[in-house]
């Protein structure tokens, strides 16, 4: 599934890979992670139709569980392999900054050796890409104990806030 969105978009965000519901509606961060970003966007003064939403891995992996279809992580081959997908992207829409949600979003695009804890939120640049930075995964704030959850989303707002000053510095930088 390709990614959505402004096709020139200043930002591009880069997620895992579609779930269950994004698999049935063929458009990326549809279902409750997707509800999750939607806020932290808002609150972040995002747009979301000014943003290119994609994923690493482009299709869902799954298994079995009764009726539901459950989330499997990636393999590393897996997001390998869909790398030549997203380097199209990101050549088409040539954002100023791609985030990187998550850690095999993070893993794809800035290697194994980032380790998103460490490095979260900071600009990296190199390597005939955008620059680059990286937050959490909204599910972790979907999956985060109902005491941490409130912190998990203030960090993922804050870090795309973040991200928004970023591209607008250096739209008014290019601008004059
Ligand atoms: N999680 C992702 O990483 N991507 C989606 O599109 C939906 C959920």
């Amino acid at each position: 599934m390709f990614g959505e969105g402004n096709p020139v978009a200043d930002i591009m965000l880069v997620g895992e890979q579609p779930g269950d519901r994004e698999d049935l509606a063929g458009k990326p961060f549809v279902g409750p992670a997707g509800a999750v970003l939607d806020r932290a966007l808002e609150q972040a003064g995002i747009d979301r139709s000014d943003v290119y939403v994609t994923n690493a891995v482009k299709h869902f992996r799954w298994e079995q569980r009764g009726k539901r279809r459950i989330h499997k992580k990636p393999t590393v081959r897996q997001i390998n392999a869909c790398r030549p997908w997203l380097d199209e992207e990101i050549a088409v829409t040539q954002p100023k900054l791609i985030v990187c949600l998550g850690a095999t979003a993070a893993r794809a695009l800035l290697g194994a050796q980032f380790r998103l804890t460490q490095h979260r939120g900071e600009i990296v640049e190199g390597d005939g890409l955008p620059p680059m930075t990286a937050t959490i995964h909204p599910s972790a704030v979907l999956r985060a104990e109902d005491d941490d959850r409130e912190d998990q989303m203030a960090g993922l707002i804050s870090d795309l806030r973040s991200a928004a000053e970023y591209v607008n510095a250096r739209r008014v930088s290019a601008a004059g």
